[in-house]
């Protein structure tokens, strides 16, 4: 191994394939097999949930000691495994205490109480595995709220193994920040003087994030639109300032698309193949999504897909409000999600009703997520903030149109459908109304029938566009440089 490459220690609380809530996990487990072909030596180190089968991964001899300063150090297994479809190796940190449970954070919609102490413990546990590994990081690139304390501990608790590393932290949501009672700054052994309100200290309570910002060297978000907007009151859940403090360093690097994972031409989870330059294959997957839901087996109903977590942020409750107009309309709509009670509740119930026009699937299904993305005409994805957004771009490799609010990611991707613009590539809408939504796909439907050659020639050009992990990943490379600048400086 050539000396001069550069050591990333990647941390991230979900990757894929072995544990997903969402698109943290899908970035995580593309982005570092992007960095290596770029020619880094990356290590990715996320917790062995109890759903992790440890008879595929191999054992690390000897436990692994963790300091938890009031707590004492706990003792873990390490197994390891490959991302698959690369040599990017991937360490587990195996504590049954803290995750040996059926869930990653929560359970019916309640954080599980010890979630400070887990995420410490995650993040701890890298930098102690790192050092067993003999692996010395240039970068640790921490992700989300989990694993934003890995800077401070860079630069106290581990400084005499760490004070090299320059640190990176990717913001995927600023909704979710982890703030604990302040209580945790002991179990972080940081110092104290760490909790004031420039960093950790939010009025008696610890917020790792706030935290994380603070004392990173670099600071990205997941796109550019999304970097602007988490400086303003309306999607800064109160980090605004904070951040407009810190945006010297801050940088949005939109996320990439896994095209071996997200490809109709090659997808084996859907009905039949397709592409660009033969399409008959997306007519069958729209019927076999049909069948599948139970709806009128029809080519010339427009058929509107959603997949995606039920939670505010998605835009639930607009769908909510617009869903009995949109159902007096000539449509069908497949909705795939879970979380929020009230949405599983309300959506089953009015599916219930409307058979023939809405089809619900209440849970987590990868296979049905792609069937959607390849069977319907348009994507709909109404959120009220979307830091980057990742459906939105698969359904255009699917030729599948987005309908978006014009936030963030959605804002970045989707080129609003004018009839003389030779870019568009999906249809928009500005305000967070359930009238809006509606009208919107009112709209929609109107060119669906009425300009099928533009609805068309959008399609092919949705399909033609490349998100690739390849361009994302050599603007991480630059932010690694810039973050390693200013670590020496
Ligand atoms: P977020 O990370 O905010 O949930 P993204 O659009 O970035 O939003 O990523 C969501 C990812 O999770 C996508 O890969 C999507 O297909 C997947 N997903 C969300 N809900 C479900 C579900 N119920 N079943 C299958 N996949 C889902
Ligand atoms: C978050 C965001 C989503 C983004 C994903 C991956 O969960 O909500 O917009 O695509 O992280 O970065």
């Amino acid at each position: 191994m050539s000396k001069d490459k550069l050591k990333v220690l990647f941390v991230a609380a979900e990757v894929v394939p072995f544990a997903k809530t969402g698109g943290l996990a899908d970035v995580s487990g593309a982005l570092p097999k992007a960095l290596k072909k770029l020619g880094t030596e990356i290590i990715v180190v996320m917790p062995r949930y109890y759903k992790i089968d440890k008879s595929q991964l191999q054992a690390l001899p000897g436990a692994l000691g963790v300091p938890m300063g009031p707590i004492g150090e706990l003792w873990c297994e390490v197994f390891t495994s490959f991302i698959p479809g690369s040599d990017v190796p991937i360490y587990f940190i195996d504590y049954e205490a803290y995750f040996g449970r059926s869930a990653l954070y929560d359970e019916e919609g309640e954080a599980y109480e010890d979630n400070d102490n887990r995420f410490i413990f995650l993040s701890k546990a890298a930098l102690q595995l790192s050092k067993k590994l003999s692996f010395q990081p240039d970068i640790v690139h921490a992700n989300d709220w989990h694993t934003a304390i890995l800077p401070i501990l860079c630069q106290t608790r581990f400084y005499e193994d760490f004070a090299n590393t320059a640190s990176v932290l990717t913001i995927h949501n600023l909704q979710h920040q982890g703030e604990f009672f302040k209580g945790a700054m002991d179990v972080m052994e940081v110092g104290w003087e760490h909790f004031n309100p420039m960093e950790f200290q939010k009025y008696e309570n610890v917020n790792f994030l706030r935290g994380g910002i603070a004392t990173t060297d670099a600071l990205t978000t997941v796109s550019e639109k999304y970097a602007q907007e988490i400086q303003t009151p309306e999607f800064g859940f109160g980090l605004e300032e904070h951040i407009r403090a810190h945006r010297g360093k801050l940088f949005g690097i939109l996320n990439g698309v896994d095209y071996h994972e997200w490809n109709p031409s090659c997808d084996d989870h859907i009905a039949a193949y397709y592409d660009s330059d033969d399409m008959r294959g997306k007519a069958l997957c729209k019927r076999d999504l049909q069948e599948y839901f139970g709806l009128k087996v029809d080519d010339n109903i427009p058929l509107i897909g959603f997949v995606g977590r039920f939670a505010e942020q998605k835009g639930l409750s607009m769908i909510a409000e617009a869903i009995r107009g949109l159902l007096d309309l000539d449509l069908q709509i497949v909705i795939l999600g879970t979380g929020e009670k009230w949405a599983e509740f309300f959506f089953g119930e009015v599916a219930a009703k409307h058979r023939d026009k809405l089809g619900v699937h209440i849970g987590y299904s990868n296979t049905l997520a792609h069937k959607i993305e390849a069977g319907s005409d348009m994507f709909l994805m109404p959120s009220l903030f979307e830091p980057c957004g990742l459906n939105q771009i698969y359904s255009l490799r699917y030729g599948t149109l987005p309908i978006v609010r014009a936030t963030g990611g959605l804002d970045d991707t989707i080129i609003n459908y004018e009839n003389d613009n030779p870019n568009s590539n999906g249809f928009k809408f500005y305000e967070p109304s359930a009238w809006a939504l509606y009208h919107t796909i009112k709209w929609t439907l109107e060119v669906y029938h009425n300009e099928k050659s533009e609805f068309f020639q959008m399609q092919q050009r949705a399909m033609a566009l490349r998100f690739d992990w390849e361009k994302a990943a050599l603007s991480y490379m630059k932010v690694y440089q810039f973050a390693r600048d200013k670590h020496n400086n």
